[in-house]
């Protein structure tokens, strides 16, 4: 049978600050430039969620895209959409809020939540273009 990934793109805006607790100030500074600033600054993301499985012979799916964007609204929008990532998100605590980071911590949640189906990438734009993928590796 043939394996067919499909992908859903979801969006949330979030603020965070790039900090380092085990750097210096200055150091911080240096790494992070303005998005060390002490109040942070703002982003809209988009997140892309690509899972992979056979197409049901009878619906034609390989998963019912509403009940993916439901499963990533439980599990990841709802709990970081207008927050305070480095403050608000219990998952991000203590963690430097890069996109790397934070589309790792998302994975980790992820992973398990489709059965009969396998998670195979996510995508987290923190602007058209600055891009962190990660596919389990
Ligand atoms: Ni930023």
């Amino acid at each position: 049978m043939p394996l067919v990934y499909v992908t859903r793109r979801l969006h949330f805006s979030a603020s965070h600050r790039l900090h380092c607790e085990q750097l210096d100030e200055e150091t911080n500074r240096e790494i992070y430039g303005l998005c060390n600033n002490p109040n942070g600054h703002g982003h809209n993301y988009e997140l892309e969620v690509t899972v992979r499985g056979e197409p049901d012979p009878l619906t034609g799916m390989v998963i019912d895209l509403k009940e993916l964007k439901e499963i990533v609204e439980q599990h990841i929008i709802s709990r970081v959409d207008h927050t305070h990532l480095n403050a608000d998100v219990d998952f991000l605590r203590g963690t430097v809020t890069t996109a790397e980071n934070i589309v790792l911590a998302f994975w980790h949640i992820l992973r398990e939540k489709f059965p009969g189906n396998e998670l195979v990438e996510l995508k987290l734009y923190e602007t058209p273009r600055n891009i962190a993928v990660y596919r389990g590796e």
